[in-house]
């Protein structure tokens, strides 16, 4: 590990040049961007188009294969595959290569919460050296290539170093973000069946310090194993990896957990990269789904690779001397795709961040930007929206004169976040990128390219070449612009989309092969395309919310509430909040109690932060009698959504119990 790089000095270094132009209500990339931009000829949309398979295939021959594929892209609907019969490791791309080209740059800075603790950086030629160390403690433990390992680790470098060491081997990561709860964890804990955890004592986050072992220790205990659970005890568990971050006491159990420093003090710092085939499980990363239990979105190797890096790269024109900081967790996708493996498939240094970015004030965020010279800020609408409430007078304080690309992703993102984003973080000279994608497509699908443009406030613009999407009507026919429909990805989809449920390919083809049939991949978010063909995406069309980014299923939360005793039935919508864009509220229908309604509630709410995590937090709990159901008893949660919003309810003709509306009306 390095001391502290002269951050400083390379932020004198960087000067701001003409970066945007605006012609009309659009925003294109101002001619000295455009002449260094990566990619800066819109032919390459077209011949993209022409032949997408050709296409992947040319930018997959810039990656270190063991082996060459022999067919670039096999559909069997709904099943597809690409680079057939292709073998590589995407460490040996993302360590090995740069180890020959930038051994001494910076590869990956740390940044903790605490301010009195000091960053800790990797450069390339490092975290290939610790990344090998701990592949090889993996093998000691009995890992092999398959294999998967459960990782439950907040934002600090072993995050990275676990995912590199799992991919190192061919084992498949299954990361669970550490604000999840125990319950959380042990169910994708069970659904893997990993047999490795690898965890931390704790981590801070405004200024207390988490407990994660203590949670982790109770997702493996049988006893945290619910009611409803009983058939599936436990979980398959045998060694936990702990690393000392905190510093908090921690029980260890002798004989199952294991300190990560213990162990890979002792292994060599060579690990030679396993090579899989590209239809091999790269990770299984978990996303609410509709209803039930979460799904176990599969990703592969040789697809992922691709998509990642080059996503990564031309998006975010990635040049040497870059430095990019995603503010997301390692636990989402993003953490995995733009934090982890695109960056380093691009040989970019990547900055990541412990705590909370308010913390322990308000301008935290904009320091980190200064700290690191940060030139490329890539966040969510609802961290927008936050920093906006807190006043722009912060903001002014700050220059922010290294960045010069900045973006969105997790949610729509209105006018006003928008125009509040380029004229105060981005000073009106960043492009600002406006990425659309989902846990399921691996990689950004729809952004425009930085070197071409256009950018529209709101719009999240172009598909990325070779990546061809519609919007259908309820016939399955293309839209004309300005005609809002469902958004979906037409073949050959993109490498990187997911492969599969973990375990369950049926939900897999009733949740995107379906609606429009096997040939067509169903987004579930509503969209529609402007006159230039720049799609806007309105938002989720299933009953999937998104709350400050983090994506939960309301079906998720009803089957978890009415676990209650006291619970005959529940509604749980989504309903407009200023700066978490949507937050949940519950409609809940009480059984056999004298219970104060005070106490059901408080019981609900705790009930959802044990099983989901905190960040499932109800807004409000409403104790109703009745829920408006149609006549073959699907509850109607769009009469509850538009009583909530002050709406006209309409015809209310369809419902079996109409004056139910009426006793509703009384506690809202
Ligand atoms: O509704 C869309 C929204 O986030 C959903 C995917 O959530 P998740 O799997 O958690 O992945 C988020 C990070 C990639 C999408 O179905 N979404 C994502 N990006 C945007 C967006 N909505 C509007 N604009 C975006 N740029």
């Amino acid at each position: 590990m390095r001391g502290n790089p002269k951050f400083a000095r390379r932020k004198e270094l960087m000067k701001k040049t003409d970066n945007v132009i605006k012609k009309g209500d659009l925003y294109y990339p101002g001619e000295e961007f455009k002449k260094k931009a990566l990619v800066s000829d819109a032919s390459v949309y077209k011949k993209a188009l022409e032949d997408p398979v050709k296409f992947w295939e040319k930018l997959a021959e810039e990656l270190v294969w063991t082996k060459k594929w022999d067919q670039g892209f096999v559909h069997k609907p709904p099943h597809f595959e690409w680079f057939v019969g292709g073998e590589l490791n995407i460490t040996e791309n993302a360590l090995d290569e740069n180890l020959k080209k930038r051994k001494d740059k910076i590869a990956l800075i740390w940044e903790p919460e605490p301010t009195d603790q000091k960053q800790k950086t990797f450069t390339f030629g490092e975290l290939y050296q610790e990344v090998n160390k701990f592949a090889n403690c993996l093998k000691k433990l009995d890992v092999k290539k398959g294999d998967r390992v459960g990782i439950y680790l907040p934002m600090i470098p072993e995050a990275i170093i676990a995912m590199l060491g799992c991919a190192r081997i061919g084992a498949v990561h299954a990361v669970v973000f550490s604000a999840f709860s125990p319950k959380a964890l042990q169910l994708r804990l069970q659904d893997t069946e990993a047999e490795i955890l690898i965890t931390a004592d704790g981590y801070f986050r405004r200024g207390e310090i988490v407990n994660l072992k203590q949670n982790a220790d109770a997702a493996l205990s049988d006893e945290n194993t619910s009611q409803n659970d009983r058939e599936k005890r436990g979980t398959s568990v045998k060694k936990v990896v702990v690393v000392k971050r905190a510093g908090n006491e921690v029980r260890m159990q002798s004989g199952r957990d294991l300190w990560w420093d213990d162990l890979v003090g002792k292994e060599s710092d060579e690990c030679q990269p396993v090579p899989v085939g590209s239809e091999d499980l790269l990770f299984i990363l978990y996303t609410s789904g509709s209803t039930g239990k979460p799904k176990g979105c599969c990703h592969v190797a040789g697809g992922y690779a691709v998509q990642a890096k080059f996503t990564a790269k031309w998006i975010f024109d990635f040049k040497e001397n870059d430095i990019f900081w995603s503010t997301a967790d390692v636990g989402w996708i993003t953490g995995h795709t733009y934090s982890c493996y695109g960056p380093l498939l691009s040989g970019t240094t990547v900055v990541i961040y412990e705590g909370s970015p308010d913390w322990p004030s308000p301008e935290r965020w904009c320091q980190i930007i200064e700290k690191y010279g940060i030139t490329t800020f890539y966040t969510a609408p609802t961290a927008i929206r936050m920093f906006k409430k807190y006043g722009t007078d912060l903001v002014r304080k700050y220059k922010l004169a290294t960045l010069r690309l900045i973006g969105s992703v997790g949610e729509p993102i209105d006018e006003t976040a928008w125009d509040w984003y380029f004229n105060e973080v981005g000073k009106g000279n960043c492009l600002l990128l406006d990425t659309w994608w989902q846990t399921e497509t691996g990689g950004i699908l729809i952004t425009s390219l930085p070197g071409i443009g256009p950018f529209k406030p709101s719009f999240a613009g172009l598909p990325f070449p070779g990546v061809k999407v519609d919007i259908l009507g309820e016939d399955g026919k293309s839209l004309p612009a300005g005609k809002e429909g469902d958004l979906v990805v037409l073949p050959p989809f993109s490498p990187g989309l997911l492969r599969n449920i973990y375990k369950n390919p049926k939900k897999y083809l009733e949740t995107y092969w379906s609606k429009f049939g096997s040939k067509v991949y169903l987004t579930s978010d509503g969209a529609y395309k402007d006159e230039n063909g720049l799609v806007r995406i309105l938002g989720r069309v299933d009953d999937v919310i998104k709350v400050a980014g983090h994506r939960l299923s309301t079906g998720e939360m009803e089957s978890v509430i009415e676990k209650h005793p006291n619970i005959a039935e529940s509604a749980v919508i989504g309903i407009p909040d200023e700066i978490k864009g949507e937050v949940p509220v519950a409609f809940i229908v009480v059984k056999n109690t004298n219970k104060p309604a005070d106490d059901i509630k408080t019981e609900i709410i705790n009930l959802l932060r044990k099983e989901i995590g905190p960040f499932s937090s109800l807004k409000t709990v409403y104790l109703v009698k009745d829920l408006p159901k149609t006549r073959s008893g699907k509850i109607m949660r769009r009469v509850l959504r538009k009583l909530l919003g002050g709406e006209e309810l309409g015809d209310l003709s369809t419902l079996a119990n109409p004056e139910c509306v009426e006793e509703i009306k009384k506690v809202v």
